[in-house]
């Protein structure tokens, strides 16, 4: 586990581009967190920092569910998703989470730890608290994953 605490939406983006380069090729990363914790922010840091997507061009998946990033060709794609706005795991089932845990991708999932049961055991789970108008705590947990996480230190 590695906490990390971050004063600013830029810093929380540079996190997410350091923790982008922990990650394997293929991965399910769950951010969880409170409205505002910062959870769309460190997306664009790690699809930044994979390369698939600039910070400016990642918005939140909130009423689209799914939005996909990377070229369309070949190289890093990475799936960012928001459960937010569904309460029923059939709901979630229409949007075929297995086959997008099954491609060579990096699937970031906000409000995924709702639906524990459709999840992947082998994931990393970043944790993201407010402590402070401008100040976040975050917390990167890999469970069965193995991340370069001597990166991160
Ligand atoms: N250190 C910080 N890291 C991330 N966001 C911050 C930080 N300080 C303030 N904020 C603000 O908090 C909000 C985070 O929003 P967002 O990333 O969409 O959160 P979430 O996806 O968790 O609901 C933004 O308005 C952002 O400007
Ligand atoms: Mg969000």
């Amino acid at each position: 586990m590695n906490v990390f605490e971050t004063h600013s939406d830029e810093e929380t983006i540079e996190l997410g581009r350091r923790i982008a380069e922990t990650l394997p090729r293929r991965a399910v990363v769950l951010l969880i967190g409170n409205l505002g914790a910062g959870k769309t922010t460190l997306a664009k840091g790690i699809i930044s920092g994979l390369g698939a997507a600039e910070p400016d061009e990642v918005s939140s998946p909130t009423f689209t569910l799914i939005h996909e990033y990377g070229p369309a060709s070949s190289g890093a794609r990475v799936y960012h998703i928001d459960l937010y706005r569904l309460d029923r795991a059939e709901q979630v089932a229409t949007l075929g989470l297995d086959e997008i845990f099954d491609r060579d991708a990096v699937v970031l999932i906000e409000w995924g730890e709702r639906f524990p049961q459709l999840l992947p055991a082998e994931r990393v789970e970043i944790r993201l608290e407010t402590v402070g108008a401008e100040d976040r705590r975050i917390e990167v947990t890999g469970r069965g994953v193995s991340t370069n996480s001597a990166a991160l230190e």
